[in-house]
């Protein structure tokens, strides 16, 4: 265990000095992969092609889910592929699935906050109800993953994980978050999104 954010930072230098392309043994999950021409689909599959032990596939709805699954399962032997229904804005959904994942294979590897909404909405046609929503989705979603997926990611000497560590990813929008000018719910959502990510960094290596 690493005493101090330096010692920390070296060993994840260390760490990712030998990380290989292979995610034998790990174990994923994407939210928002529902949608059939989708990142979260896409991703899905690309991260079935590394090879880990498990991937959660998830969505608000079960719609086009089971399908993937079977194709991932069908494509690339060994991997188990579970679809789920999860809200990713939701705590106990999100707290939900991390602890099935936990309970079942001991260990979260790589968590992907895809889940998102956008709309063409500008700021004069927006309601304070249309940014809450968008802020739920596209915002809420990314602390709680950071949050509870970070947590996960730390327990150790489960599922053969030897060393907390993890992945936390989330789909963000660089030209939208900075330069757009009439998005405005979409373009706040990505921006907390954003710093979201920035400041979790420290937390979780300290
Ligand atoms: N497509 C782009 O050009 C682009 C560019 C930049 C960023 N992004 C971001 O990438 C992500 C995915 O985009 P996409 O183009 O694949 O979108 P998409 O609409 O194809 O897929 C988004 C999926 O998120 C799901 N979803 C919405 N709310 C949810 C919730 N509360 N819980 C769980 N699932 C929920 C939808 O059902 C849908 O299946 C989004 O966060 C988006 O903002 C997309």
């Amino acid at each position: 265990m690493a005493s101090t954010a330096t010692d920390r930072v070296s060993q994840i230098i260390d760490h990712l000095a030998q990380v290989t392309p292979s995610l034998k043994d790990k174990v994923c999950i994407v939210t928002g992969a529902g949608s059939t021409h989708g990142i979260g689909r896409a991703t899905a599959f690309a991260l079935a092609k590394r090879g880990p032990k498990a991937i959660y596939v998830t969505d608000l709805g079960m719609d086009n889910l089971e399908e993937l699954a079977k194709e991932i399962e069908r494509t690339y032997a060994g991997v188990e592929c579970i679809p789920y229904a999860v809200d990713a804005a939701s705590d106990s959904a999100v707290t939900g699935i991390i602890e099935q994942a936990m309970s079942k294979y001991g260990r979260l590897d790589v968590f992907f906050a895809n889940a998102g909404v956008a709309t063409g909405d500008r700021l004069r046609d927006e309601t304070a109800e249309s940014f809450m929503r968008m802020m739920r989705i596209n915002a809420l979603s990314c602390f709680l993953a950071i949050k509870h997926a970070g947590a996960a990611m730390s327990v150790t000497g489960k599922g053969g994980k030897e060393f907390s560590s993890g992945s936390i990813i989330c789909t963000a929008s660089g030209k939208y978050a900075k330069i757009y000018i009439f998005l405005s719910s979409y373009k706040e959502s990505k921006n907390i999104f954003i710093h979201s990510c920035w400041s979790s960094f420290w937390c979780w290596i300290t």
